[in-house]
């Protein structure tokens, strides 16, 4: 899980390809490197995030029309700058960055070592470039494809060769790679983000396909027999990614506050009020034939398995649809049965989680029909889904999810609608519920501006090192995401349990020093979390309470209440999940967190 990026044929090399890297950063920043220069390399490497990097190369000779730089998520050795990318090879006149697994490092290195090769990290990724100097007679193509060849696992590389003095040679193996031109530069890179400050026009290599880029030119080649490739070079959008942070002093909290309009957006062009339905233009399955689905298989990871268990309650409830709710992680290794009336949806913001791109490949095999909710249409899970629906959230750059979560639950929802529409439920029922889908961007809104509340009851407890967070029905999962908000950007542990299932053995845990944060719906099941509260309570818990409008005032006595937008069941997992995405922020916040950039996490997991 790194990023690669690349430029040949620009004087200023250092500038664009540190840039870039800054764009990969959701891919991991725990340290970086670059190499720079054509017939004399120069490397860089620290510990540390790219501004780090950007800092200590700017200090130094930075000169040179060719560069290539990584940014690392440590996977194999820690994130030190020995570590770091680039490696070179024993004479120094290879450089490689590597993106991915070699999974037969240690055969490779022993063998590598035996003929003389001297190794300075412990990296998987550092055979590389000594593999690609062990078959080096003059051809930089060649080596590399001779090397790679030699590798299982995972890879994109770039390499640069100080014999070729404006050659980069780079490869995809399960990693992407995509390739940017202009008249007389070349850049490449992880993704396409990190190209479009410099050009629009770009070819995507395919697993299996190797390149040799000269400044303003990429020539492709299958890896296998370095046959030439003729690549279609698409023309990508116009830049839409918002780089700042809009005066907020952090991305999360511009990204909650974005929601209203990310909400919108989920909804707009999809309801159809004059008709009484939900439109999903380009989904490739009509009502009917969504209404013959047997089963809808939800695979996902993080925070967006919590929206498909979330999405599952809607599914059963409004359409009549079974569903099972599975990690990416698991799915392809356990045989899952998937029957030819199986649907599957594979969630995931960035597209480029490992794990569900193996779960929607491994579907696709068995003749599923796959439908990625992706927010990055550009992504590999987005390409190799049989039909897409966009989350139109705008870029994410805050590594916890938040506005690509509420948009998973509106078109969760929405597909729900869509599929019950064909099968039990009546027009007007869609008709109403779909005018209630409508209210949401204000329902997000008023619960926003409850923030200095939400932000004074985190302080108050940010003293917690352990939480638990509980609810029922479809705030089960809430519980489960509000929990794994907390945890990762402000280290206190936390964990999300069904409301029934803390007197199953977690409530041993519980005394004064355990706050429980409890979500409740006073229109379902209120008397039963009530009394999961009383008990609680009654083991010294500090009980905090998320409730809809109309929570019992003969419930139980606790102090802290916050109060959200009363809303329709199947709404309340959206206006929820922001009130805890805001305590979430504000509790990390006041631990002095580095909120948008938690320790040993990136934003796109790119291995299993
Ligand atoms: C939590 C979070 C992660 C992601 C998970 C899946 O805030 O961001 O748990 O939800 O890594 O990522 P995607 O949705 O990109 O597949």
């Amino acid at each position: 899980m790194c990023g690669i990026a690349g430029c040949t044929g620009d004087s200023a090399a250092a500038e664009h390809v540190i840039e870039s890297l800054k764009r990969l950063e959701y891919r991991g920043y725990d340290s970086a490197g670059i190499t720079l220069g054509g017939t004399l390399l120069r490397t860089v490497k620290v510990s540390g995030t790219v501004d780090h990097l950007k800092k200590t190369l700017f200090s130094g000779d930075h000169r040179g029309t060719r560069g290539i730089a990584h940014t690392r998520w440590a996977t194999c050795g820690e994130p030190t700058a020995e570590n770091a990318h680039p490696h070179l090879s024993c004479d120094g006149g290879i450089s490689v960055v590597h993106n991915g697994i070699v999974e037969n490092f240690s055969e490779l290195k022993d063998e590598l070592s035996a003929s003389g090769h001297v190794f300075l990290s412990e990296t998987d990724s550092e055979v590389i470039p000594h593999l690609i100097e062990h078959y080096y007679d003059g051809d930089p193509l060649r080596s590399t494809a001779l090397a790679l060849r030699r590798l299982t696992g995972t890879f994109a590389v770039a390499a640069v060769f100080a014999r070729h003095p404006e050659v980069i040679v780079c490869a995809a193996g399960g990693s992407p790679v995509v390739i940017g031109l202009d008249e007389k530069r070349t850049f490449v890179a992880s993704d396409v983000q990190a190209l479009s400050p410099y050009t629009r026009r770009i070819i995507r290599l395919d697993d299996g396909e190797i390149a040799l880029l000269t400044p303003g030119a990429a020539q492709v080649y299958a890896a296998a027999d370095l046959q030439p490739r003729r690549k279609e070079i698409v023309l990508l959008p116009a830049e839409t990614v918002s780089s700042g942070k809009g005066g907020f002093e952090h991305f999360m909290l511009k990204e909650i506050m974005e929601q209203p309009v990310c909400c919108g957006n989920a909804l707009k062009d999809r309801l159809d009020l004059s008709r009484g339905m939900v439109v999903f233009p380009g989904l490739g399955l009509s009502v009917r034939e969504l209404s013959r689905v047997s089963r809808i298989v939800i695979a996902g990871c993080g925070s967006s398995i919590h929206a498909g268990l979330t999405g599952a309650y809607c599914f059963e409830d409004l359409a009549g649809i079974p569903v099972s709710v599975e990690q990416a992680s698991e799915f392809r290794y356990r045989n899952p049965v998937l029957e030819p009336e199986t649907l599957v949806l594979a969630l995931s913001q960035s597209g480029e989680t490992a794990d569900t791109i193996a779960a929607v490949r491994e579907a696709r095999m068995k003749g599923a029909w796959v439908i990625a909710v992706c927010n990055v249409t550009e992504s590999t899970i987005a390409r190799e889904a049989d039909s897409v629906i966009p989350l139109l959230a705008g870029p994410e750059l805050s590594v916890a999810a938040t506005k690509s979560f509420t948009s998973q639950l509106i078109v969760l929802y929405l597909l729900a609608l869509y599929a019950g529409r064909g099968r039990r439920l009546p027009q007007e029922t869609v008709l109403r519920l779909l005018r209630e889908a409508g209210d949401i961007p204000a329902l997000v809104r008023r619960v926003l501006e409850q923030a200095p509340l939400i932000e004074r009851l985190a302080k108050r407890y940010a003293w917690a090192d352990d939480l638990f967070y509980i609810g029922r029905g479809n705030l089960y999962p809430v519980a489960l995401e509000g929990a794994l908000k907390l945890k990762e950007i402000s280290y206190a542990h936390a964990e999300g349990y069904h409301a029934a299932e803390l007197k199953h053995g977690p409530m041993a845990l519980l005394d004064e020093h355990v706050p429980v944060i409890a979500l409740v719906d006073p229109a379902c099941e209120a008397e039963k979390i009530c009394g999961n509260i009383r008990e609680c309570r009654t083991r010294k818990a500090p009980v905090i309470v998320f409730a809809a409008d109309g929570f019992p005032p003969d419930g139980p006595a606790v102090r802290d209440v916050v109060r959200v937008p009363a809303c329709s069941r199947y709404l309340l997992p959206v206006v929820m999940a922001v009130a805890l995405q805001l305590f979430a922020y504000y509790f990390a916040r006041a631990r002095g967190c580095p909120v948008d950039r938690p320790r040993n996490l990136a934003k796109s997991v790119t291995v299993e």
